[in-house]
């Protein structure tokens, strides 16, 4: 049996999804894997619990229910324990990492994670902000200590659109990619087709809990462009940045777009799409009507979907996996999963 001491770094929606699968699903991962996930440290940003004997069961008395906002109160909470020391002293093998995403400076979570890869410590995040700024960086330090760098969580969580294109499409040339990558807007627009404005789908998607209350990233199309340019820069190697990407949000759809567009037996999607031209990576998101014959037609509500055409291989579409922190924190440890499996964590 394999024992891995996990620290989770940002205690949020996700922090807490994952701090409870590792409770949920250790004994069948110990059984079925021979691996033993053992969460040993949990950190925010001001301060947090390790202990190296296992933090599971004080958790599941305290604190990691959907309601539980923050780490203070659980016994043995040590404001003064900083993630400098954790990887410092090696407190951990793996590290999830949580914190939120800056689409601009990539931090804090681009320190967390070339800091662990520093020291040996293998890392999976859900953080699209690091692998933006400074993917090349990261994947040579994951490269060169033989570490998992899993950023599976970052690409529309549980559809496994890193795996599709990196290993769906291993040794092809991918000449394009694109998809419906954001389940908030895709649902705005199914809601829109059943008659909402705009502001009513939106709010109602708030409600619901798909869109936060600060929904700008999604509906103006640039949670859509950084999930895109991370899929180009690892399946196509296409050094991209936000500003090289044309990005139209839905923002300004009304319910008779939408309604014109039914009415001729099309549908409205938020379309990212990545293509090779005259030897360079360009990209492009933005709302596109599209007939019933095309893949993404019956992609409704807030599924997702992406699609890679490669030379050798063909086209391959992949739609589906469940939406929320629960299952965006499963695909993070779905990556851990493979990389055991493929015998990168050990022996
Ligand atoms: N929610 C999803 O379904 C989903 C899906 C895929 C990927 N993601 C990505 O996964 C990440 C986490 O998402 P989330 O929904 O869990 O966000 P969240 O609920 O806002 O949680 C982020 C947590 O990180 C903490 N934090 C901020 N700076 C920190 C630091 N320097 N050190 C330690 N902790 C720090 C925050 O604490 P404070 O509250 O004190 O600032 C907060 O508790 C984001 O990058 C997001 O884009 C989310």
């Amino acid at each position: 049996m394999k024992r891995l001491r996990v620290g989770i770094v940002g205690y949020g929606n996700l922090g807490r999804a994952a701090a409870r699968l590792l409770r949920e699903k250790r004994d069948v991962w110990r059984t079925g894997e021979g691996l033993d996930l053992d969460l040993v440290c949990v950190l925010g940003r001001r301060g947090g619990l390790f202990d190296p004997m296992g933090l599971g069961a004080a958790l599941a008395r305290h604190g990691d229910g959907e309601d539980k906002k923050t780490l203070d109160g659980v016994p043995g909470f040590d404001p003064s324990l900083r993630f400098g020391r954790v990887v410092e002293e090696r407190l951990i093998d793996l590290l999830l990492e949580f914190t939120p995403t800056d689409k601009e400076t990539g931090e804090p979570g681009t320190t967390h994670l070339r800091e662990a890869l520093k020291r040996g410590i293998h890392v999976a995040t859900g953080n699209k902000g690091p692998i933006l700024a400074a993917w090349e960086e990261l994947s040579h330090l994951a490269r060169e200590g033989g570490l998992l760098l899993g950023i599976g969580c970052t690409t529309g969580g549980a559809l496994p659109s890193v795996i599709a294109g990196c290993e769906g499409m291993a040794g092809a040339d991918v000449s394009l990619i694109e998809g419906v990558l954001n389940g908030t807007t895709n649902f705005i627009l199914s809601r829109m087709e059943g008659g909402l404005a705009y502001e009513d789908a939106l709010r109602e998607a708030q409600a619901a809990g798909i869109a936060e209350a600060n929904s700008d990233m999604d509906v103006r199309g640039w949670d859509t462009a950084v999930k895109l340019l991370i899929l180009a820069k690892v399946v196509m190697k296409g050094g991209l940045s936000l500003n090289d990407v044309a990005v139209t949000g839905i923002t300004r759809l009304t319910p008779k777009d939408v309604e014109r567009e039914q009415k001729a037996g099309r549908r409205i999607k938020l379309i990212g799409r990545a293509w090779r031209e005259g030897g360079e990576v360009r990209a492009s998101v933005a709302p596109e009507s599209i007939s019933a014959v095309h893949p993404f037609y019956s992609v409704s509500a807030k599924n997702k979907c992406v699609r890679y055409v490669a030379d050798t291989l063909g086209d391959l579409f992949v739609a589906g996996g469940a939406s929320g922190p629960t299952p965006a924190a499963a695909s993070a440890l779905r990556d851990v999963i493979c990389a055991w499996r493929m015998g990168m964590l050990g022996s």
